[in-house]
């Protein structure tokens, strides 16, 4: 098969972390007989940098002409005095939004070779197993109007949380057939005690539910959810929630399991799949070499598997990344004190050694 992928390196830690998920992308279409086609674009600062815009035309029409982007990490606090539209950020919402990728798929699962690593007692944490499922087109993030205003002072600033109901019920259905072929729990996160959106969102969540008698729909205010899954991590399936909410509750899951550098994602549901590490650029520690590269590698195996249906690949993958960490290897996000840490390329190297 020829996996024809644009690359989307962006900035901070994302152009090291996509390197080493390319190395494995390499050694998977070596074993298996693949042909992995690439094409690298800019994303982010990195494009605002050459070109002054943080999604180039040029880089749209090379992700919607392949088969799956492979995305680091965008965001540099170079730009942070920026208006909005010329922000890192503007360009990865946008191009979620010209691939159509409503549905953000983020997976938290506990190693057992990381007890050590979670701050959470290991008999609490093991055995967590975790697919948020992020609305990832709506709500705050898009909503209009938004706007801030006025003089330094007096400055009034507006966002708008919207949700239409086809919105809701298509996120919701990518929901419920996860938990079809999961343990069957949905747990749908809300705020519907106090906002509108989020009643409309409980109601169509509700109703969409009844076509699937098979799976135990629960409902969960966002502040106790986020008290729970540090409580009882493995009670969670399932979750089902919009944008913001999403956007919190999986760094909080990828706390939980250890390392934020661990979370993977793919976002799909549109033309093309888009795939890329839960974790952000970390511009404190770019460039020296040390960020872990799991999460991106990780996330090669959901496009593998989500993307082109090579379920045997991802599981190499994924099983590849299992053993490094039995076997010891730690970046320094995940290294406890006695143990001495590895390097990106270095983790990525063994993680290649493994798949081979
Ligand atoms: C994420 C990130 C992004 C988001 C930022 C960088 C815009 O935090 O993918 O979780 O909020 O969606
Ligand atoms: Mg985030």
């Amino acid at each position: 098969m020829i996996l024809n992928l644009t690359v989307l390196p962006g900035d901070g830690i994302g152009p090291e972390v996509t390197e080493q998920a390319v190395q494995v992308l390499q050694a998977v279409a070596d074993r298996f007989g693949h042909q992995l086609q690439l094409q690298h674009k800019l994303i982010g600062g990195a494009a605002l940098t050459a070109v002054n815009d943080p999604l180039p035309e040029d880089t749209v029409k090379a992700c919607l002409s392949s088969s799956a982007v492979l995305l680091g990490a965008v965001g540099s606090p170079m730009f942070d005095k920026n208006p909005g539209h010329l922000r890192p950020e503007a360009g990865l919402l946008r191009i979620r939004r010209e691939l159509g990728a409503y549905a953000n798929l983020r997976p938290a699962v506990f190693f057992p070779a990381l007890e050590g690593s979670s701050p959470l007692r290991a008999e609490l944490v093991r055995g967590t197993d975790i697919m948020i499922v992020r609305e990832l087109l709506g709500g705050a993030y898009f909503g209009q109007p938004r706007s801030i205003e006025g003089d330094p002072g007096s400055r009034v600033a507006v966002n708008t949380m919207r949700y239409a109901e086809h919105e809701v019920e298509r996120i919701a259905r990518v929901a419920f057939d996860l938990a079809m072929k999961r343990k069957k729990k949905v747990l749908s996160v809300d705020k519907a005690n106090v906002l509108e959106c989020s009643r409309l969102w409980r109601d169509v969540v509700t109703r969409i539910g009844k076509d699937y008698p098979d799976v135990k729909l629960g409902h969960q205010y966002v502040d106790s959810a986020a008290m729970l899954l540090v409580q009882r991590p493995t009670d969670f399936d399932v979750v089902l929630t919009e944008n913001m909410f999403g956007d919190i509750l999986s760094d909080q899951a990828g706390g939980v399991v250890g390392s934020l550098g661990l979370l993977a994602s793919a976002s799909v549901g549109g033309k093309v799949g888009l795939y890329e590490p839960v974790h952000g650029s970390a511009p404190d520690i770019a460039g020296k070499g040390i960020a872990n590269p799991l999460g991106a590698i990780l996330s090669a195996a959901m496009l593998l598997r989500h993307s082109f249906s090579l379920g045997k690949e991802a599981a190499a993958v994924e099983q590849a990344v299992s053993r490094v960490l039995s076997q010891g290897a730690r970046t320094a996000d995940l290294a406890a004190k006695a143990q001495s840490p590895i390097g990106t390329a270095e983790m990525g190297r063994r993680v290649v050694e493994a798949v081979k």
